[in-house]
């Protein structure tokens, strides 16, 4: 039996198939290559390259493969393209989800482990964030996140499908084997951007706004490793494999770090004085975002093992320094 893994040649699905084949599983991947590169595809996963909204495409996979249970990372997540094109979000998001839903129901396939986001939360009420706080995301992006969250509910209570949905705070670094990382085009998330300064792609890079109600004024985030993401999944699916009931778990270190502490930690590792200006605030940017993790911790046995700041970045210079122009290189 093997895990589909949805949008695998992505940055988050390629590190997650990466520790599952490290694990012993079997890996089969669709993906759409649309975001997601096809050099990040793991030799030993077999790969599909379709999409999910096609549903005969979808019916294939699983009439070909012995699929135990669904990884789904297949989505759009730029959240300013989701403000400006909306409808591409719902129709990529929500409506290849209905797809894949319809065909896993057909199927019997009752497992899927889902990548969610933080954007479900919007405006937190209050740091650390817990999964029961309310969500009132403040972009489409978000938005879609939670109604494909809903779409897995609805569904799973008529048909015995079960979900697991992993919501994400700032997902960064790269594999310590520096053979997959971060490539996002266009790249909106601070520490590449920062990292394309002393790659000399970048003469700076921007501060959005030193003005919060924060320490040093700029916006604070809880960053988490890739890797620590993707043993988040595989503890997902095997608390679903034990029957498990349908559960959302927040991932992220339950540590904040300011814009200005994330550029000074990237001067320490990469040795070079990165250039910033402080420009105006981004629109939608919550001024804290931290999560608790305690529940991934206590119910799914989750210890991020790359919970360093430092850490975090040396693995994704490590990645950058090596691949300026991302797998082009
Ligand atoms: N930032 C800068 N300069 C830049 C880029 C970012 O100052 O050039 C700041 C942002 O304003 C923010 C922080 O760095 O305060 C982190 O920004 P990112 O774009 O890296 O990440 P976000 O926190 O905006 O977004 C992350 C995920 C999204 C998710 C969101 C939840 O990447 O997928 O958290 O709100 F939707």
């Amino acid at each position: 039996m093997a895990i589909l893994v949805l949008g695998g040649a992505g940055y988050i699905g390629s590190h997650t198939v990466y520790e599952l084949i490290d694990a012993g599983k079997e890996v089969v991947i669709a993906d759409n290559l649309e975001t997601g590169h096809i050099e990040a595809v793991h030799p030993k996963a077999k790969f599909y390259q379709g999409d999910i909204r096609d549903r005969a495409f979808v019916d294939s996979v699983f009439d070909n493969e012995q699929i135990d249970g669904v990884i789904h990372f297949a989505a759009n997540s730029l959240v300013g393209e989701s403000m400006t094109n909306p409808l591409k979000y719902y129709d990529n998001n929500l409506c290849g989800t209905k797809v894949l839903l319809e065909s896993m129901v057909a199927h019997g396939i009752d497992k899927i482990v889902f990548s969610s986001t933080a954007a479900t939360y919007g405006e937190p009420e209050r740091v650390p964030i817990l999964e029961t706080d309310r969500t009132e995301p403040t972009n489409c992006y978000g938005e879609t996140k939670l109604s494909m969250e809903k779409m897995f509910k609805w569904t799973g209570l008529a048909h015995g499908l079960r979900f697991v949905s992993l919501r994400y705070f700032n997902a960064c670094g790269a594999h310590v084997s520096g053979k997959i990382g971060e490539a996002h085009n266009p790249e909106s998330h601070l520490i590449p951007l920062i990292l394309q300064v002393p790659n000399g792609k970048r003469e700076f890079i921007s501060i959005f706004g030193d003005d919060y109600d924060t320490k040093d004024g700029t916006c604070i985030r809880d960053y988490i490793h890739v890797t620590d993401l993707a043993q988040a999944h595989i503890l997902a699916m095997d608390y679903l494999m034990k029957g498990g009931e349908s559960n959302i778990f927040n991932l992220g270190n339950g540590v904040g770090f300011t814009v200005k502490e994330v550029i000074d930690t990237a001067r320490e590792v990469t040795g070079h004085p990165i250039p910033a200006k402080t420009t105006p605030r981004r629109a939608g940017d919550p001024a804290q975002l931290i999560a608790s993790s305690e529940k991934a911790r206590s119910v799914l046995g989750w210890h991020p093992e790359h919970a360093d700041l430092r850490e975090i970045i040396e693995t994704a210079w490590n990645w950058h320094k090596n691949h300026p122009n991302g797998f082009a290189d």
